[in-house]
């Protein structure tokens, strides 16, 4: 199962993903994070390892794929022609350098902007697309795609290579509005989407619901000191309190067989 976590700015992303991930592995599945926010770089800190090398390097580096974007976008097929991947890969593919790994989690990063005026982060995107679809799961094997804030990845089309949605609100007016737009945006590609409400009390949630299309909210997660702690000193996500657990645990229950 591939799944991509998805929201605005803050509202828990990557901090659902480590949480997910977590509670994956430890119902025995293989898990891969694939990190595709070109920004942000503190996700490792979450998992408590170090940050592995972009697959932006295997692949020959940003201006290399960038040159090579350029030159297909001149063929009559443009980009349907351009293979980033000679052959399918599985989990075990993936450049040991490319891959940092606690308690079978394993994190894979796309790349990062490093410099100004590098340019812009299409082929971050591009990576992602094909690496998601190029990658063939065994059964027991799980990716979670941590994304970068907002709806960029939706027009790079790194959705194409998954097989569900999930989107996390947090409690934020825009966090409804941008509900509402992803529901729209998603439905030509007739894929699951599920809402994890985060950093919410019940009646917080309550109100929330009343404003949300008619899609799944599939977990509530409470406001909780330790994920607040975590966040604010960039420390691998060890604790969290039961509220949380529960929460995490509904979410894996009901996404499983997605
Ligand atoms: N349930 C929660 N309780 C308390 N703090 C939380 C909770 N969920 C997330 N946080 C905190 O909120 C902040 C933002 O979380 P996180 O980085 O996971 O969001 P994000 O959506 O990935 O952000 P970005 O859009 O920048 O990638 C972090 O400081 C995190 O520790
Ligand atoms: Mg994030």
């Amino acid at each position: 199962m591939k799944m991509v976590v998805c929201g605005k700015g803050g509202s828990g992303k990557s901090t659902v993903t480590a949480l997910l991930a977590q509670e994956w592995s430890s119902n025995g599945r293989d898990v891969v994070i694939v990190d595709t926010d070109e920004s942000n770089i503190g996700l490792h800190r979450f998992l408590g390892v170090n940050p592995p090398t972009d697959l932006m390097d295997q692949m020959g580096g940003k201006q290399e794929v960038m040159e090579k974007m350029m030159s297909a976008m001149k063929n009559p097929d443009g980009f349907d022609d351009l293979k980033l991947f000679d052959k399918e890969w599985n989990i075990a593919d993936i450049p040991s350098a490319c891959v940092s790994e606690n308690q079978n989690v394993k994190l894979v990063s796309v790349g990062k902007v490093h410099h100004a005026g590098e340019g812009c982060a299409c082929p971050m995107g591009f990576i992602a697309k094909q690496f998601l679809k190029n990658l063939k799961l065994k059964a027991n094997e799980v990716v979670i795609v941590d994304t970068e804030a907002g709806l960029e990845h939706f027009g790079r089309g790194v959705e194409e290579g998954v097989d569900a949605v999930l989107m996390v609100l947090d409690p934020s007016y825009e966090s409804v509005l941008l509900a509402k737009k992803v529901s729209d945006m998603i439905k030509p590609l007739n894929l699951p989407m599920y809402y994890v409400l985060n950093k919410v009390t019940p009646e917080i949630s309550q109100t929330m619901k009343e404003n949300l299309p008619n899609q799944k909210i599939i977990g509530e997660i409470p406001q909780d000191p330790d994920l607040l702690t975590a966040g604010l000193s960039g420390n691998h996500i060890s604790d969290s309190s039961q509220g949380v657990k529960q929460a995490i645990r509904d979410i894996v229950m009901k996404t499983k067989n997605s």
